[in-house]
């Protein structure tokens, strides 16, 4: 394991008026260096040969440092380089989904910007739940059994990024018939039926509010929101039901895209406090708590209760629908102001007042 005293070390090695700010090749990483850049940092994409186009085209990625696969940040040689660049790296969905969260743990000694260990509670439906609960946030029921269930429901399993497999069910039957259908259809596996949990399905619109929470300055800043563009839910509504009951489609949840989202501005008093309160547990469950982006994924009923079904601690995608600026980033700001470039400033400012080791982990 990496602990916090090694990573400072490495810091103290660092030339801390050239920081290079540094991430994986993917996900928000356009975002990331266009902040960095916009905030006067040198910038480095570790990247697959074959996305390599997108970092030359957009000129963001000052170095680039090539790699196969994913795993190979770990790669005594390729953190040699990010070291000798003076690298903090700001990690995005790909460093969960493709690196993990032990390995990371384990063996990345380049400092990162933010609370590693969050990253663990993040990639835990459990202890995601507690934390959640914990700041008093609305949640969907959830159970494992099931003959429990009675109303309409989403099973879902680990691991399946992007809701991939998920289905609906309203009943135990439905739910033994479409399980059936969904292995023989090859949409989910045998060890999928194994881990499946259910949980209640909110109808109601998403919501998702994207959070940065400043160590330095202590507050919790609202810097947008979002809802998603997924294939194949998003398209279902376009076939007419007598139709959908034919060709018996099963809703997936991929994600192609976001939208911006403006929320009728008598939600946002319960949007601001439901971030203060994530960051204060987070606090509490891996001090010293959240550093910078945050996100929640939200549902609003038609009686305006929010239910919020998951966390991610660290920049999610959403938050590209900013990039440039986002209405919610103007009005704390003024123009110009995103997720990617908020980062850079907290990092910014903090080298500033050699608060960086604040920052990292
Ligand atoms: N309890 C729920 N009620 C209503 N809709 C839900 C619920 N849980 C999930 N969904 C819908 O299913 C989608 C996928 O679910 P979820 O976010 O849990 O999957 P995931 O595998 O964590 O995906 P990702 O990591 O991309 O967020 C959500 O974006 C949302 O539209
Ligand atoms: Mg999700």
């Amino acid at each position: 394991m990496i602990t916090k005293t090694q990573i400072d070390t490495i810091l103290s090695e660092y030339d801390q008026q050239k920081i290079t700010v540094g991430t994986i090749g993917s996900h928000s990483a356009l975002n990331i260096f266009k902040g960095a850049k916009e905030e006067g940092f040198n910038t480095v994409c570790v990247c697959k040969k074959e996305n390599e186009i997108m970092y030359k085209r957009f000129p963001l990625a000052d170095q680039i440092i090539h790699i196969t696969n994913y795993t190979d940040l770990l790669d005594n040689n390729v953190q040699q380089e990010l070291k000798q660049l003076n690298t903090i790296l700001v990690p995005h969905g790909s460093f969960n989904a493709y690196v993990g969260t032990d390995q990371m743990i384990d063996k990345l000694q380049v400092p990162m910007f933010g609370n590693r260990e969050l990253l663990h509670w993040e990639t835990d439906r459990e202890k995601q739940r507690e934390w959640l609960k914990r700041a008093g946030l609305r949640l969907p029921k959830i159970f494992n059994d099931p003959s429990d269930i009675d109303g309409l429901v989403i099973a879902k399993f680990p691991g399946a990024m992007g809701g991939k497999g998920y289905f609906l069910v309203e009943s135990p039957k439905a739910f033994h018939s479409k399980a059936e259908d969904m292995l023989k259809r090859g949409h989910i596996t045998k060890e999928n039926l194994e881990n499946i949990h259910f949980q209640e399905y909110i109808i109601g619109v998403n919501v998702y509010p994207l959070y940065f929470y400043s160590p330095l300055t202590n507050e919790v800043e609202l810097l947008g929101m979002d809802r998603r563009y997924e294939t194949t839910v998003d398209s279902i509504g376009k076939i007419p039901a007598t139709e959908q009951l034919e060709i018996n489609v099963n809703p997936t949840y991929t994600v192609v895209g976001n939208f911006p989202i403006v929320a009728r501005e008598s939600l946002l008093p319960d949007y601001l406090r439901m971030g203060d309160n994530v960051a204060k547990i987070s606090k509490e469950i891996a001090s010293p708590g959240i550093i910078g982006p945050f996100c929640l994924e939200t549902v609003i009923t038609d009686d305006m209760k929010i239910y919020t079904f998951e966390i991610s601690a660290r920049i999610v995608a959403g938050s590209n629908v900013g990039i440039g600026t986002s209405p919610y980033a103007y009005l704390k700001y003024g123009e110009g102001m995103y997720m990617g470039r908020r980062i850079a400033r907290e990092i910014k400012n903090a080298t500033e007042n050699n608060e960086l080791k604040n920052l990292v982990y």
